[in-house]
């Protein structure tokens, strides 16, 4: 077997999918290794349960530098100096910018809790309570430079249930994104999905996702 796919994951809070991502590597149901876990936040609770494996972090906050465009360059750099192939934005609360998306362009994704493209941005649980869907669920898609407008690589649907607020949605839709988010890395590291050239598609067999996979779009 050649060597497993590096990652950097990128987080803002408390990290599930992060840790999703470390039980299914642990397990060998995912392909990949965490070289690096970093953060915007110093205090997001996904630092701790990377140190706590013995993965380096590191806290690129906003504040600390002049203006965006600096904090971008220095989160690019920190993430190149990692040796990552593939970028995961696990729970990161800020759009990444041009240079970190032209270091790692195409090799850089993203999980969001709604079918996108409905209720892309913050808030996309409660969106789908306001909208009074039946159903909803998450999205594994490349990233680009709109607010989770790059392809989709994966969904699984989620039922609304009589009674769901934002946070029991949420709740039921985050059980389903630990499973998708490490079946496509997972796909990506055994060259299941290709993501270089401009449209991200599979190749050979369509790997194996949650049953409630709505579609593997990109066959
Ligand atoms: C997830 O629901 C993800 O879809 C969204 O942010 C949340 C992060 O949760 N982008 P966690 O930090 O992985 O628990």
């Amino acid at each position: 077997m050649g060597a497993k796919l590096a990652l950097a994951v990128l987080v803002s809070g408390r990290g599930s999918n992060l840790q999703a991502l470390l039980a299914a590597i642990d397990r060998g149901a995912c392909d990949a290794e965490v070289g690096c876990v970093l953060s915007d936040r110093a205090n997001a609770p996904a630092l701790t349960l990377a140190s706590e494996r013995g993965i380096a972090t590191d806290v690129i906050a906003a504040k600390a530098y002049g203006d965006r465009a600096d904090w971008d360059r220095a989160l690019a750099e920190r993430i190149a100096a990692s040796g990552a192939q593939l970028v995961v934005l696990a729970g990161f609360m800020r759009l990444v910018g041009p240079a970190v998306l032209a270091r790692f362009a195409g090799r850089i994704i993203n999980v969001h809790p709604a079918l996108l493209p409905a209720f892309p941005g913050m808030d996309a649980p409660e969106q789908a309570i306001r909208a009074r869907v039946c159903i909803s669920g998450c999205t594994v898609h490349v990233v680009d430079a709109g607010v989770d407008t790059g392809p989709v690589l994966a969904q699984a649907a989620v039922p609304v249930l009589p009674g769901d607020d934002a946070l029991s949605l949420h709740a039921r839709i985050q059980t389903t994104e630990h499973t998708l988010l490490p079946a496509v890395v997972h796909a990506i590291a055994t060259g299941a999905i290709l993501l270089d050239g401009p449209h991200p598609r599979y190749v050979g067999e369509v790997p194996e996702l949650p049953s409630s996979l709505v579609s593997p779009p990109l066959v």
